[in-house]
């Protein structure tokens, strides 16, 4: 690691904080969240640690995927505010040392975008190559990534009697990426949000965004796609091109080596970063068990990444808890442990639930996750509310449930807006996660709190650049109930030990390559450790953890 390197490639140590604009904090009272709402936050962000935001979309949408159905790639949904303030937003942020990424989500549209419309008007029309048509649904015909939506991902339609592809709902018509015109389009959605400032894309469903339309049965006359990860290049170089800073991160939810595919190679990348879903589904395995080995083999397998790329690692996003890399029986126990009752599961495959509740509000296991998730080689991602410990409602359909409005105080409404609640965009959590009982206001005051606890991480994390860019080695020990791990880069090295288990646990750890006059130097309690002979004695609590810095004479670190 060079210096130049730490702040050019700023994703591999950044802490990244999503949120949904239209649920975080509403300023006009009208019961949605907006972006001058979000400016007026970015100090509390600043404040936890963020280094950067993404923003779920925030384009004018329909609403019936959350806003992962746009009608105007250039627009801002009007409820959450304009440009001006969008711009506004962007330079707080960046003036906090905090950038900004968003959504982009061009697998698809709505059914309600200008392009589908013309699209669907006739078969002569010029926009009807935007969208994949067939006369036949192929062979090939897969069921939809929402079950109970549709059977198939191909939809007939009366006007032109034809076929369209949809890989999610059916009003989402996949975008023909084949035809040159919408490459073009692609092309100049990310430079023009560039231009507006944000240093960056989540990029929606990308293996459906690349995966070739055109092969099946029937494609024949239709453009072809040489090489789809050429294309994923290309929108790369393009970036690359429009700023020097930006990244994309993707959602590729994949095994580890499929994804590699999806970094590039060194001189020609493709996504700089990618979340680690299979870590996250091996994660909750482990935890349904109280046993590190499902983790610990998913750690091992990762591939070695392209120099300048990154895994994000989380425990929970806007999504339902996707378990769908578990073989059937892992699933059931994670069900089983996590989502006992059926209304908890979504689809078949995932939990639309938050974490709190899925650990019955254990503080000592909800603290032990986020500290394995900060200290797992690879980028932190949280999602709003996480910071504070919040619940999910039940009540509210499918994946809404894990949406609700960001709990500011015990006030009204949860200190969110202050329409009536009736208005409110989506409902508040109720019960023993409700504002009245967990809000960012009261833990900023509580020293003990999951917000502080959460903001020590984050400052350990941001010192220990190691975390980020250094190599892992998992130490072995002989009790499957803890993880050991060591991340260590030219900077140093850290050790990070986590008990799984509802039990003490006393352990010797051996340390390799020390360097003379070693000592362990605690990065979460006022604590050095002696290491006696290359060993260290640990005895950790139910569910404890420890950070470690392994430090030598020679380290000038501040702790
Ligand atoms: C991604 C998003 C999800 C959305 C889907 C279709 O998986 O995370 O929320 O429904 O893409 O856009």
């Amino acid at each position: 690691m060079r210096i130049s390197d730490t702040s050019d490639r700023w994703w591999k140590n950044a802490v990244i904080y999503c949120l949904d604009v239209e649920v975080y904090l509403d300023s006009n009272d009208d019961g949605v969240g907006d972006l001058p709402g979000l400016t007026r936050r970015i100090d509390y962000l600043a404040e936890l640690g963020v280094t950067c935001l993404w923003l779920m979309p925030l384009y004018p949408s329909p609403g019936h995927d959350d806003g992962y159905d746009i009608t105007d790639f250039y627009a801002i949904d009007p409820r959450l505010g304009s440009f001006g303030e969008f711009v506004e937003l962007v330079r707080t942020a960046r003036d906090r040392g905090i950038r900004v990424i968003m959504d982009l989500v061009v697998n698809h549209t709505s059914d309600q975008h200008p392009w589908f419309i013309e699209s669907r008007s006739s078969r002569e029309s010029p926009k009807r190559d935007y969208y994949v048509w067939r006369d036949n649904p192929p062979t090939k015909n897969q069921p939809s990534a929402f079950p109970g939506d549709s059977d198939s991902i191909w939809e007939y339609d009366d006007t032109t009697e034809q076929y369209y592809l949809h890989n999610f709902y059916r009003h989402q018509p996949d975008l023909n990426i084949a035809h040159p015109p919408v490459r073009d389009e692609i092309a100049r959605i990310v430079g023009f949000w560039t231009q507006l400032g944000i240093s960056g894309f989540r990029v929606d469903a990308v293996p459906f965004l690349i995966e070739p339309k055109s092969e099946e049965e029937g494609a024949e006359g239709h453009d072809q796609l040489p090489d789809p990860h050429e294309y994923l290049g290309d929108i790369s170089a393009f970036l690359a091109r429009r700023s020097s800073e930006a990244m994309l991160l993707g959602e590729v939810n994949l095994p580890h080596q499929e994804q590699l595919a999806f970094f590039g190679a060194g001189d020609r990348p493709e996504l700089q970063m990618q979340f680690d879903f299979h870590g996250m589904q091996q994660l909750y395995l482990s935890f349904a068990r109280n046993d590190a080995r499902p983790l610990t083999a998913s750690l091992a397998g990762r591939p070695d990444l392209p120099d300048g790329c990154q895994w994000g690692t989380f425990v929970r996003n806007h999504d339902e808890l996707t378990l769908d890399q578990l073989s059937d029986p892992e699933r059931d126990e994670v069900f089983e442990a996590f989502a006992p009752d059926p209304d908890m599961r979504l689809y078949g495959r995932g939990i639309r639930r938050r974490l709190p509740p899925m650990f019955g509000g254990d503080e000592r296991r909800i603290r032990l996750a986020y500290s394995l998730m900060f200290s797992l080689p690879g980028t932190p991602v949280l999602f709003y509310g996480e910071e504070i410990g919040m619940g999910e409602n039940l009540a509210v359909e499918g994946r809404y449930a894990v949406r609700t409005p960001m709990q500011w105080s015990d006030g009204k409404n949860g200190g969110f807006s202050k329409a009536r609640a009736s208005d409110l965009v989506v409902p508040l959590t109720d019960g023993e996660f409700s504002p009245k009982h967990v809000n960012a206001t009261s833990q900023r005051r509580d020293r003990d709190s999951l917000t502080h606890f959460i903001r020590d991480l984050i400052q350990a994390y941001r010192n220990s650049p190691e975390i980020g860019w250094g190599r892992l080695t998992i130490l072995e020990h002989g009790d499957h109930r803890v993880l050991a791990h060591i991340v260590r880069a030219s900077v140093g090295a850290m050790l990070a030990v986590h008990n799984l288990a509802d039990e003490p646990v006393e352990l010797t750890l051996s340390l390799p390559d020390l360097e003379p006059k070693s000592h362990l130097f605690d990065l979460l309690q006022p604590k050095i450790l002696p290491i006696n002979r290359g060993t260290v004695e640990l005895l950790l609590e139910p569910y404890g953890h420890r950070w470690l810095r392994i430090t030598s004479d020679a380290d000038t670190r501040i702790g």
